[in-house]
């Protein structure tokens, strides 16, 4: 079916069929959907900006995004966490130029208009004989985030000030990001970034959102990766004993009514599964002594073992090694800045951390492996639907419709046992719900997950 439509704005439900399982390339290529993506997703949607750990000491800032926008995170003098539109409010300019630093304040490189690092309008030159003394300097504060919420060391900022609480927002997902975040001996949080890679690309920013999702169908991707034996355990190409626990393991792929989606495992009870690092005696000691921890703290939930998944829109995470989070900034309908945040447990010994590095940046980022033979994919299916022609003809999403399963009901969201385009079905149908303007019920997914699981 010609799916390409005269106005762009007419009914967006047609171009994203989630019931059929048809979804028009438009959405991945026009310039006005994307703006308009910008307007209703960007400004609305929970964002991750950035990790507490960046930013330690009162004065520290990193500048970080928010869509397309520069936007300021710091510490105040008194250590509190704040996230700033980066634009003056005098005539716009860019009020930190800098990656990351420290700074007791920020300068307009214009006209030196100052602000202080709670955001306060401080410093106006000549403000008495230009402006009377009379400027009111709270009316021009540097505009701050509606809300913004620090979860287990990440900062998730939000433009709405109707938005739900993070929490809220996150629902049942939250179990799932928490194996990202929390230390790999089952301690709450106790990450720190050990590095942050940042790359732009040729593709729409949903390509790689949406391969996070759970589009484990993609694997024939990584052969090559598989062959060479770049995963922790197969350091000749061979099956390792990683790979043999995870055959053994029961595969889950859950669609989250919030639009947000991951691809898990559940190991076999009794699994001597550790993280698979057998030649060095260190790392063997240290991930024993996670993985007894984890069972002893966590019990059951400690079997859970997720591979990637995706908080909507743009927030992608690792739940084992490599383990961190990639935020997806739109820069046009076809280009992207990936920023992939790799983490490592505070306390590890040196020589894990070390380990850890190195692994992370072979196996991801924009000279990692796997990431390179992903960006392949993205970029051309990014170029390969901009033609004409190509244009007039959907994608296809009806792999494994309706596809989900009772089990596993605890893991919250709709769970299938095989894998399933359902994940990416969910995204899309909450990304109709966002361009549509829809309330926050709406947003949260309303009763949709409960609606799929009492018609099966
Ligand atoms: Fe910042 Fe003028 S633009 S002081």
């Amino acid at each position: 079916e010609n799916m390409a439509i005269k106005s762009r704005f007419d009914d967006v439900a047609k171009l994203v069929d989630t019931e059929q399982g048809f979804i028009s390339r438009e959405i991945f290529v026009d310039p006005d959907l994307y703006k308009e993506e910008l307007d209703k997703v960007f400004t609305r949607a929970w964002l991750f900006i950035g990790h507490e750990g960046l930013i330690p000491n009162p004065g520290d800032f990193y500048t970080t995004r928010m869509g397309e926008e520069s936007v300021i995170l710091c510490r105040d003098k008194k250590g509190i966490i704040h996230a700033f539109l980066n634009s003056c409010r005098h005539r716009g300019m860019k009020v930190c130029r800098y990656e990351q630093g420290n700074t007791s304040i920020f300068t307009c490189p214009y006209h030196s208009w100052t602000y202080t690092t709670d955001g306060k309008l401080q410093g106006v030159p000549q403000y008495r004989s230009l402006y009377d003394g009379q400027l009111d300097r709270d009316a021009n504060s540097l505009v701050a985030v509606a809300k913004l919420a620090i979860y287990k060391g990440t900062v998730w900022a939000t433009w709405d000030k109707n938005a739900p609480d993070f929490l809220t927002y996150l629902g049942e997902a939250k179990v799932h990001l928490d194996q990202a975040l929390d230390c790999r001996d089952g301690r709450e949080g106790g990450s720190e970034v050990i590095g942050v890679h940042k790359w732009i690309f040729p593709s729409n920013w949903k390509f790689a959102a949406e391969n996070f999702l759970g589009d484990t169908y993609h694997n024939p991707s990584h052969r090559s990766v598989d062959l060479i034996g770049i995963g922790p355990s197969a350091a000749s190409g061979k099956k390792g004993r990683r790979d043999d626990e995870l055959e053994k393991a029961q595969h889950v792929w859950i669609s989250f009514p919030e639009g947000h989606g991951v691809h898990s495992a559940i190991q076999p009870e009794n699994n001597e599964y550790i993280e698979s690092f057998l030649d060095n005696p260190v790392l063997e000691k240290y991930f024993r002594y996670c993985y007894e921890e984890r069972k002893r703290r966590l019990g059951e939930q400690a079997r859970l073992m997720p591979f990637v998944g995706t908080i909507f829109p743009n927030t992608s995470y690792h739940g084992r090694q490599p383990r961190g989070l990639c935020a997806w900034h739109p820069h046009s309908p076809t280009t992207t800045e990936g920023w992939r945040f790799f983490l490592v447990d505070a306390d590890a010994p040196q020589e894990v951390k070390d380990y850890l590095r190195h692994y992370y940046m072979r196996y991801s980022g924009p000279a990692g492996m796997t990431e390179q033979d992903d960006m392949e994919n993205w970029l051309y299916a990014t170029s390969a639907s901009l033609g004409t022609v190509a244009r007039r003809y959907p994608f296809n999403y009806q792999q494994s419709l309706g596809a989900w399963t009772r089990e596993h009901q605890s893991l919250g969201g709709t769970v299938s046992v095989q894998i399933t385009e359902e994940i990416a079905r969910g995204y899309y149908r909450r990304w109709k719900s966002y361009m549509g303007g829809g309330g926050w019920d709406e947003l949260l997914g309303g009763n949709d997950g409960l609606a799929q699981r009492a018609a099966e």
